[in-house]
């Protein structure tokens, strides 16, 4: 038995998909037009033979695909392939390729129909999950994009098993975000369950995903275009970014460290209790969701000071005021730039 969250904003409707087998996907997808398959080469590489009988467009994996100029190819190819206003792109990967396949879809002919075979943690909890989608310009990440729904997503917890430790903790600093800004309750039982939660226990693994997807759909129903209350998936994010793109480190260690420092403001500011802040730390410590970060304050504060341009003199900043509660508050850059840099 399968189970199904369905997200609607606006005029579109989103059905995310739980405990279905990815190989049904062609239940899913239209019979009458041409679909492509858009993925990376270690999914290639792995699943590729059990991909369904569509062409398959591959790139290579990571961050530094997720610009235009892979757009670009990609836009020929589906030009080659004779795809026209009717097709429909179907992305099978991380959150790289779901931002990319997204796009591409979205503004290709202006926009044909898409959906998701979401294959890492990250993309299963966050990337995926909630419309947006975009690629990288050569300073800034995510900074070209557009928000649009795909028809759907295929969260199948089988393909975790071949995950690397490290994009596993990744991703699992997404999930206990959304439970740390949305739900006590889930908090708890990833603090208590932490041991089978790092050796990927699958029942319980599709049972925190679910909770987490649902938080996440409940945030961008409120507020799908980020004006308000969707500023809240960013908790940990500002210093996450910086930390991020000062060290080219894996997202999810940057944010973990995130984390640990905006509880740290959120108590001294009064906030967040001593008890709640060293509660919620040594769960991120119990999962090893830190290993391996060796981030200084100091270089974070001249990444937020030279992004200044960008992100203008204050920001609403995500405080997090207990497990699974938070609020956001207007910071100045130049507040948040004093308190990082002496924060190790
Ligand atoms: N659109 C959004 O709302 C949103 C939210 C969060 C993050 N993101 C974006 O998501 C991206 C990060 O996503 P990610 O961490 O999934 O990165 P990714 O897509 O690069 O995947 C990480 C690595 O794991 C591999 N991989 C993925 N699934 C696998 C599997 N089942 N088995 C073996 N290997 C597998 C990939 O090939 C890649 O090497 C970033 O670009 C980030 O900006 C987007």
């Amino acid at each position: 038995m399968f189970q199904k969250i369905e997200i609607s904003t606006g005029q579109s409707l989103s059905q995310i998909y739980f405990g279905f087998d990815w190989h049904r996907v062609t239940e899913l997808l239209p019979s009458d037009t041409k679909v492509v398959i858009v993925t990376d080469n270690n999914l290639k590489l792995i699943y590729g033979d059990e991909f369904p009988d569509y062409p398959v467009l591959s790139v290579n994996p990571g961050e530094t695909s997720k610009n235009l100029a892979t757009i670009s190819r990609l836009t020929e190819q589906l030009l080659k392939l004779g795809v026209d206003r009717k097709g429909f792109i179907l992305g099978i990967g991380g959150g790289v390729v779901c931002d990319l396949a997204g796009f591409l879809a979205s503004v290709y002919m202006r926009g044909i129909r898409f959906g998701f075979i979401s294959t890492s943690l990250l993309s299963q909890v966050d990337a995926s999950i909630g419309g947006k989608n975009g690629v990288n310009s050569r300073s800034a990440k995510n900074i070209i994009g557009l928000f649009n729904q795909p028809e759907f997503v295929i969260c199948d917890i089988s393909m975790l098993a071949t995950l690397p430790e490290d994009e596993y903790l990744s991703g699992l600093t997404e999930l206990l975000k959304a439970a740390l800004i949305r739900d006590k309750q889930l908090v708890d039982k990833i603090d208590a369950n932490y041991r089978s939660v790092l050796s990927r226990d699958s029942d319980l693994l599709n049972d925190l995903i679910i909770q987490s997807v649902q938080i996440k759909k409940r945030v961008v129903q409120e507020d799908e275009r980020e004006s308000g209350e969707r500023k809240i998936l960013n908790f940990g994010h500002t210093f996450g970014h910086a930390a991020e793109s000062e060290y080219l480190i894996k997202h999810g260690i940057a944010v973990a460290w995130g984390m640990v420092a905006a509880m740290e403001l959120a108590n001294r500011n009064g906030y967040l209790h001593d008890a709640d802040r060293k509660y919620v730390t040594q769960i991120i410590h119990k999962l090893g969701l830190l290993q391996g970060a060796d981030i200084r304050g100091r270089d974070v504060a001249k990444k937020i000071s030279s992004d200044k341009k960008r992100s203008g003199d204050s920001i609403d900043f995500v405080f997090l005021t207990g497990p699974g509660k938070c609020m956001l508050e207007k910071v100045s850059i130049t507040d948040l730039v004093k308190f990082i840099r002496t924060f190790n």
